[in-house]
């Protein structure tokens, strides 16, 4: 009997919509040619929520996720939202969504396939062959730690945050960053800023203990955050995990997204509770919304990536053949195209994949 799962789309803002549309025709073609099926609700999520709603998530949509397999979300948050203040932002939703659901390791692989290596605006030989995983933390950190506040007037305003982490959460966090490793080429890179930060210094002794209690066989290294940017981009192939917390993840992942060309390429995967969380990394571009002009492959590699963690590998494997193949046969959207390809619109390349991961599958 094939399996059946019931997943919540949260297509959301911008090209959040266009994206999400695409994965789920791949997932259907995926559906008829394996007979696994997808039981899909859509829920809204980010300024378009709060539009109808009132609420950038609201319970009922909440409720659903929970409820679900697994989640898969578009984008949220657009200029018409930007006067927004603290849970009236649609990235407030998002944050309640990922805190709610306990996804506290989000998973941010970055490969360059060798048809992107010379489109790179990186050197050609420095960026082919990358093939990194960025574990962010993204339950906790500064982007939730209390406390936080804005008081005062004129020169005297202040505002603040907290960065702060647990030994229990840097713990978790850890052990998924060397588990992965075990899976890959067996290396991390634990990523800090403990020449400066005490909150770095409990980080980095968490992981230090981690990894001689129960992962000897993993080579580990740890890099201060400002060196880590600069190696990505003059070195990146020496990565294999990296693991980092909220911030830094979260500025190193968008780094790390230029090296294949495109921020459109970038899928992620939000693990650690009983529902997982998948979205591109790109946010809703609304510069490129309604115009067929947005790159599909980073929510198609993210709906991979869900097949992946609901147990599915086959249909994940079918998802990177299909993306492989197109980018191979020259198909590009407009954020990689160049001379001597073939420009086409979301849905175009979008058809392609879906086509060449269902023959991959079928063959
Ligand atoms: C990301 C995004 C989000 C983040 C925003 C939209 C809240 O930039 O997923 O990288 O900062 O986590
Ligand atoms: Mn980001």
């Amino acid at each position: 009997m094939a399996s059946s799962y019931s997943l919540v789309l949260l297509p959301g803002d911008g090209i959040g919509p266009e994206v999400v549309a695409t994965a789920t025709d791949l997932l259907d073609a995926l559906s008829q040619a394996s007979g696994v099926t997808f039981r899909t609700v859509t829920e809204r999520a980010g300024g378009d929520a709060i539009d109808h709603d009132g609420t950038p998530l609201s319970d009922r949509a909440l409720a659903a996720c929970k409820d679900a397999d697994a989640v898969l979300l578009g984008a949220v948050g657009g200029a018409a939202w930007d006067h927004h203040t603290g849970p009236m932002r649609p990235e407030s939703g998002l944050l309640q969504l990922r805190k709610e659901l306990g996804v506290f390791a989000n998973l941010r692989p970055v490969a360059v396939p060798d048809a992107l290596a010379a489109a790179s605006p990186l050197r050609e030989e420095a960026v082919r062959g990358t093939d990194l995983l960025v574990v962010r933390e993204l339950t906790g950190g500064i982007y939730f730690g209390e406390p936080r506040g804005r008081e005062g007037v004129g020169d005297a305003e202040v505002a603040w945050n907290t960065m702060r982490y647990s030994r229990a959460e840097v713990a978790r966090l850890a052990r998924v960053a060397f588990t992965r490793a075990r899976r890959r080429r067996g290396k991390v890179t634990s990523v800090d800023k403990a020449n400066v930060l005490v909150v770095s210094q409990l980080w980095r002794d968490v992981v230090r203990e981690v990894h001689e209690a129960e992962f000897s066989d993993i080579a580990l290294e740890h890099m201060y955050v400002d060196n880590a940017a600069m190696q990505l981009v003059l070195n990146p192939r020496q990565f294999d995990v990296i693991v980092t917390g909220n911030l830094f993840g979260d500025i190193l992942s968008d780094a790390a997204a230029t090296l294949g060309g495109s921020l459109g390429l970038l899928p992620s995967a939000s693990v650690g509770g009983p529902v997982g969380l998948f979205e591109p990394v790109h946010g809703s571009a609304p510069d490129l919304a309604g115009k067929d002009a947005a790159n599909p492959i980073a929510a198609l590699l993210s709906a991979g990536m869900m097949l992946d963690e609901l147990g599915e590998p086959r249909l994940g494997e079918a998802v990177r053949h299909g993306v492989e193949a197109a980018l191979q046969a020259g198909l590009r959207t407009g954020d990689l195209w160049r001379e001597g390809l073939t420009r086409v619109g979301t849905q175009a390349l979008a058809t392609r994949i879906r086509g060449e991961a269902v023959a991959w599958l079928s063959r």
